[in-house]
């Protein structure tokens, strides 16, 4: 298939960035997002031009570290799909396609299609752990969990950071992202000892990381590869609240 490409172009952090108009012949509709990048990268190499830099890690879906806007939707316009699962049969031949790089003022752009998403990294930092000694597997199965709150903590747990939901949020909010990390912990009893420090710890640091706040949009858990819904703010709110009273 052929298709015309434009492409978010930027030096540096501090430089102006600007789309890149790039044209490919033969792409294979098996091939996927990023391996369609890798092509026109080999050319623009074998060219002596600077190659597109672009985030991936597993390319499997679950490391998180691909992250592109491709026509104005996070990770592209298959729903519950990483940038690096979505295969370029999604597209029509003769398509044209623009590709971005995460928009947020949380997630500075560090080159190209790259963003620092360092800012997720201080969220964890601040409360996104638990200090219980767990044992080994057979101890973690000895606790009883009810059923409910083990799926829905493993329904959470499955968020891998990639940041669309920042990406989607008009308000630039990390609140899907941070909620799932409360929830996923705040639901089995290892998580119980921190779990109010660990709530204001984070939303601090989401705060001052200068994510937005939430208004209920819903674009966060429409753009989610993982499917988080927006359950997980509203334990985030209540587990705040309570902590919030209790600190006072
Ligand atoms: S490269 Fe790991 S989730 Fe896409």
């Amino acid at each position: 298939m052929k298709l015309k490409l434009r492409i978010w172009r930027q030096s540096d952090a501090d430089a102006k960035g600007r789309m890149v108009a790039y044209e490919l012949d033969d792409v294979s509709e098996d091939a996927s997002f990023l391996e369609m990048l890798d092509v026109l990268n080999e050319r623009l190499i074998a060219e002596g031009g600077d190659p597109v830099a672009f985030d991936h890690d597993c390319r499997e879906g679950i490391c998180g570290s691909c992250s592109l806007v491709i026509d104005g939707q996070p990770h592209g316009p298959q729903g519950a799909t990483t940038t690096c699962q979505l295969h370029m049969r999604k597209f029509k031949d003769g398509d044209s396609i623009d590709v971005e790089p995460w928009r947020a003022g949380a997630f500075p752009v560090i080159k190209d299609l790259v963003v620092d998403r360092s800012a997720f990294d201080r969220i964890i930092q601040a409360g996104g752990y638990i200090s219980a000694p767990t044992g080994t597997a057979p101890d973690a199965h000895a606790a009883p969990i009810p059923k409910e709150d083990a799926d829905a903590a493993f329904s959470a747990a499955a968020c891998i950071g990639c940041g669309a939901c920042v990406a989607a949020c008009p308000n630039g909010s990390g609140m899907l992202f941070m909620a799932a990390k409360v929830a996923h912990l705040g639901l089995v009893p290892q998580g119980q000892p921190e779990r109010r420090t660990r709530v204001l710890g984070m939303v601090a640091a989401h705060d001052e990381a200068g994510f937005g706040g939430c208004t209920n949009t819903g674009e966060c858990a429409a753009a989610c590869p993982k499917e988080i819904g927006l359950d997980v703010i509203g334990r985030l709110n209540r587990d705040f609240r309570k902590a919030a009273v209790r600190a006072a």
